[in-house]
């Protein structure tokens, strides 16, 4: 059933640093992930790595189909997405900041516009789509960061701190499109937060970080 993502004994030093030791986890099944941790702990540099982003320099970080490893990292990048706590805007309109991931994979003009409406009504920002993405507020803004992480309609969605300064109006805007991702679209979320509350009302399993080790509830 979709993606499964096996990581065994994933170890990373910065600069002779320990930030990861011996994380070994697996995650799939359309379920949702909430990781918690303190500042520092490896949490980010996880997700980095589990988006294929960055290597680990020891252990395996293994992505299967039907039990069937996928070797190809650059098609594997297209099934999944890490949306960042600060997400790079581009200096246009909100609509072609959606729509650049799609340009670039050669999608058609018609069928981006198509999803990048349905990606923008299911954040809230239909009625934005010809504002400068610049001039969004911070709410706007961290939800504009989902729209291009969903319009590529990725199985296996990382989000990192989606949450982290904005409003409880926008916070809950946010759970709820999470909550819809995982139902509709049957994505496989990780989502770190500090928020104890968010991660009892979202996740499926909940997981700790302590030292760049993981630690199950
Ligand atoms: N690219 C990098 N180069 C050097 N050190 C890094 C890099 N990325 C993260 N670190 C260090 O790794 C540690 C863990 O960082 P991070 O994964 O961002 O933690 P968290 O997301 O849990 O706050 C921190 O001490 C951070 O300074
Ligand atoms: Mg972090």
């Amino acid at each position: 059933m979709g993606l499964e993502l096996q990581i065994a004994r994933v170890s990373k030093n910065y600069n002779g640093n320990r930030i990861l030791r011996d994380c070994s986890f697996a995650f799939g099944g359309g379920r949702t992930y909430v990781l918690q941790g303190p500042n520092g702990s490896g949490k980010s540099t996880l997700f980095r790595i589990l988006a294929l982003l960055e290597r680990g320099d020891r252990g395996t970080v293994n992505y299967l189909d039907q039990s069937v490893v996928l070797e190809d990292n650059l098609a594997l990048r297209r099934r999944l997405t890490l949306v960042l706590p600060r997400t790079g805007i581009f200096n246009t309109t909100v609509f072609k900041n959606v729509a650049y991931g799609l340009k670039v994979r050669g999608v058609d003009r018609a069928t981006i516009e198509a999803r990048v409406n349905d990606a923008l009504l299911a954040v809230g920002l239909g009625h934005k789509k010809w504002h400068r993405a610049l001039e969004l507020s911070s709410g706007e803004t961290k939800r504009l960061g989902i729209a291009r992480g969903m319009v590529i309609s990725p199985e296996v969605f990382l989000l990192d701190e989606p949450t982290v300064n904005i409003d409880p109006a926008n916070t809950a805007m946010i759970e709820a499109i999470i909550l819809k991702m995982k139902q509709e679209r049957q994505a496989t979320i990780l989502m770190i937060t500090h928020d104890p509350a968010q991660a009892q009302r979202l996740g499926d399993e909940l997981i700790f970080m302590q030292d760049g080790k993981i630690v199950p509830a």
